[in-house]
């Protein structure tokens, strides 16, 4: 398999993005999720942290994997994809993108807000870019919610247009983004 990606599929580089950033939403949601159910407390404080480090590692990402997109162009898309899907999955890939860019600076501001500056594992911690106030925070905290509720909910429907294309249409959709063999089908050049 190859780094970068060619015209039929995703090469290892992009994969390696796509997969690690899908394990960490999923962490920051059980981490999200143990936090909520924790009292106030040491406990509950460093939950949190650990959910603040990764989230800032799924910024970082992104950033890294929009250059690398930027660099190497995706595979196209299957010839005979009817055009509205076409439309679908650009502006549902781009609201994802956008999500995973979003979501995590606003999560970074709440906490500047809520005067919890963000330190990344403890390493490195990161500057406040606004003043703490309760009226922000309460704001942030509600729009950091609901961005991460429409990136569940987004990503709900992307997995089932991929399992659409892997088990409905049968092309190679799925695969292209997975490290296994593209199915060898010459009637329908995927
Ligand atoms: C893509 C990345 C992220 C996702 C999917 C995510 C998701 C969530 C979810 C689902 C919650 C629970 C919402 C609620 O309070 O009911 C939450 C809470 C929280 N998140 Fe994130 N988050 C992400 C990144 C971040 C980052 C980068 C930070 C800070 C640097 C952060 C800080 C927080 C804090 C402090 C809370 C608790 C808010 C409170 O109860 O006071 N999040 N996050
Ligand atoms: C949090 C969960 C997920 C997020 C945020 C996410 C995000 C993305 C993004 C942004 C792209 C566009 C890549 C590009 O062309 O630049 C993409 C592509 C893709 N994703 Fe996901 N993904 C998630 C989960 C999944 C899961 C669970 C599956 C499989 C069941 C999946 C299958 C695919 C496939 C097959 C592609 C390639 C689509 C194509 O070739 O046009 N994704 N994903």
């Amino acid at each position: 398999m190859q780094l970068k990606n060619d015209e039929s599929r995703y090469g290892v580089v992009a994969q390696l993005f796509h997969w690690t950033i899908v394990v960490l939403i999923i962490v920051q949601f059980v981490l999200a999720s143990r936090a909520d159910e924790l009292p106030r407390g040491i406990a509950k404080i460093q939950v949190l942290a650990q959910h603040k480090s990764f989230g800032i590692t799924i910024l970082g990402l992104t950033l890294l994997r929009l250059i690398w997109r930027w660099l190497n162009p995706v595979p196209a898309e299957p010839a005979d994809i009817p055009r509205w899907q076409r439309i679908a999955a650009r502006i549902s890939h781009i609201g994802l993108y956008a999500l995973l860019l979003i979501t995590p600076v606003v999560g970074w501001l709440m906490s500047s807000a809520r005067n919890f500056p963000v330190s990344w594992f403890g390493l490195v911690t990161l500057p406040d870019f606004i003043a703490p106030s309760k009226a922000a925070y309460e704001l942030l905290h509600e729009t950091h919610q609901a961005l991460a509720l429409t990136l569940f909910s987004l990503a709900l429907l992307h997995v089932a247009a991929a399992l659409k294309h892997h088990f409905i249409d049968k092309d190679n959709v799925l695969r292209r983004m997975l490290p296994v063999k593209l199915q060898q089908n010459t009637d329908r050049p995927r």
